[in-house]
């Protein structure tokens, strides 16, 4: 599954998410941000990571994913903040219906780093296609 359901943890004053290193979330956390003020009608991500895990939560507004794995494409809609989406590496993603009040925050297990990028969807398709190695081929 690319989902993952966050517990709130509420009482009388109101709700809070915790977000843990190996629990909620599938890696070590090295770095944080998150894309706000986004126009509706912009496409974001376009792109993949060699090695990047990431988690993407919704915080407030709504937003909808594509994730591509070179074989299959799937959508999410990310309009809660309890539901995580977790992009593995090799996955193109695209973001966009982005609301206006959308907070789209991102976990990701590096640090930013241009190299780890895949910019281009044909050099992607080429490199998630390719076999891992040569004795894959022979099985
Ligand atoms: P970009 O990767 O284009 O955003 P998106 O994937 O949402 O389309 O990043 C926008 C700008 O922010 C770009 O100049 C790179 C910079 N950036 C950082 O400096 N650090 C980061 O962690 C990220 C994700 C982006």
């Amino acid at each position: 599954m690319d989902t993952v359901e966050l517990i709130p943890k509420g009482d009388e004053r109101g709700m809070l998410i915790a977000l843990e290193n190996l629990k909620e979330v599938p890696f070590e956390i090295r770095r944080v941000y998150y894309i706000y003020g986004t126009k509706s009608d912009f496409r974001r991500g376009k792109h993949a990571h060699r090695n990047l895990q990431q988690l993407a939560v919704c915080v407030a507004g709504s937003c909808r994913f594509v994730l591509d794995d070179g074989r299959e494409r799937k959508e999410y809609l990310l309009n809660r903040n309890t539901l995580g989406l977790k992009i593995g590496p090799m996955v193109w993603r695209e973001m966009y219906d982005f609301t206006p009040d959308c907070v789209l925050l991102v976990l990701a297990s590096q640090p930013y780093d241009e190299s780890d990028y895949v910019r281009s969807y044909g050099e992607f398709l080429a490199l998630a296609k390719a076999p891992k190695s040569p004795i894959n081929e022979s099985l």
